[in-house]
């Protein structure tokens, strides 16, 4: 199958290029603003473009090769997406829009929007969350993957192109390319954190709640959503998560656990009021929401990185880079 993928030197681009051309796709990696400088990653592409996808000659370009699919990842992230409206809304929204207008002309079967479970806001109580969640958008990012959403679900009823959006959680693992924007992810973060300074210092008290997805599970829901390019996929929105919601403090006691086993060191984990956490037997609690991914599983998706593993791909990563 021919599939063009946008962000394709991004941090879950760079991974899923990899993955769907091993998988023997001819894949399209849109890049911005350079292509990595490396020359094992796009040696299995049919095709490497250089381009600002809010150029209209890149959307054309796009549009002119047919695919058959198109997973869309480009967006800035949530700090850059709180600045000018103008300049958030030519990344973050037109070219979803632009993409559908040309690329629903030409034969597209398949589209796939990553948009984030940033689109409910703030969960906080005991619940669980499926696909029809009421939005409650509580910042920019959020909201402007909803209006993309929204285009998206306007050309799935309008167009012949199957269009999904996949509301991802949280991602996380080792990057492709150094350069990937990924370490200020909670996970990557703690990790990096217990690797260089060889202690935890968190961000926050602990209590805040997370579902983590690694890369890799990320990278076979998109497989399993684009393998049927003749056959529309029932439901236009799917929940990529693990379906297991931790606190950052219980995934601090696991990164240290494991950091123990690996390296023989217990290392101090403290919270953002600098207070070293003594007693980590209060980790659970049982008032956390559930990101449901039942529909995707219903669909055949079975998450198979463990944190243990995706903890362990990290310090990996770390040791054969020096570090980050
Ligand atoms: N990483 C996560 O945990 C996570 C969670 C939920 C949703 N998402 C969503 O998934 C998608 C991919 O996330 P990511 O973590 O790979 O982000 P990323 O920041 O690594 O990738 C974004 C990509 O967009 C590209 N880009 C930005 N401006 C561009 C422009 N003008 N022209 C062409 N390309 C441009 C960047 O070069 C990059 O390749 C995003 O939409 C993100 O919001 C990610």
């Amino acid at each position: 199958m021919k599939i063009i993928i946008t962000g394709a030197n991004g941090y879950i681009g760079a991974r899923l290029c990899q993955f769907l051309a091993v998988k023997s796709h001819d894949i399209i990696a849109v890049c911005h603003p350079s292509i990595p400088d490396v020359d094992y990653w796009g040696k299995f592409f049919y095709k490497i473009i250089n381009g600002d996808i809010r150029e209209q000659r890149i959307i054309k370009q796009i549009a002119d090769l047919k695919a058959d699919a198109i997973i869309h990842l480009i967006s800035l992230d949530h700090y850059d997406s709180e600045k000018d409206t103008h300049f958030v809304s030519q990344i973050n929204v037109l070219p979803t829009w632009n993409l559908l207008k040309e690329c629903t002309k030409t034969g597209l079967k398949k589209f796939i929007y990553f948009s984030t479970i940033h689109v409910y806001g703030k969960l906080e109580k005991a619940i669980i969350v499926n696909e029809n969640h009421p939005i409650k958008t509580a910042n920019i990012y959020g909201l402007t993957h909803y209006l993309s959403e929204n285009i998206c679900d306007h050309y799935n009823r309008n167009s012949n192109t199957n269009v999904i959006t996949v509301r991802l959680s949280n991602s996380y693992g080792a990057p492709i390319f150094p350069e990937n924007n990924c370490w200020w992810l909670a996970m990557n973060d703690l990790c990096k954190s217990a690797y260089k300074n060889q202690q935890i210092k968190l961000l926050s008290d602990g209590t805040p709640l997370r579902d983590f997805i690694h890369g890799n599970d990320v990278c076979q829901a998109v497989e399993l959503l684009i393998n049927s390019a003749d056959r529309p996929i029932q439901e236009s929105i799917y929940h990529i998560s693990s379906g297991n919601t931790h606190t950052i403090l219980e995934l601090a006691e696991k990164i240290r656990t494991i950091y123990k086993n690996r390296y023989d060191k217990t290392i101090p984990v403290s919270t953002s009021e600098n207070a070293e956490v003594e007693d980590f037997t209060n980790v659970g609690n049982d008032k956390r929401y559930i990101i449901d991914n039942s529909r995707l599983r219903n669909i055949g998706f079975d998450p198979c990185w463990s944190l243990d593993k995706g903890i362990n791909e990290l310090f990996d990563y770390m040791e054969k880079n020096h570090g980050v």
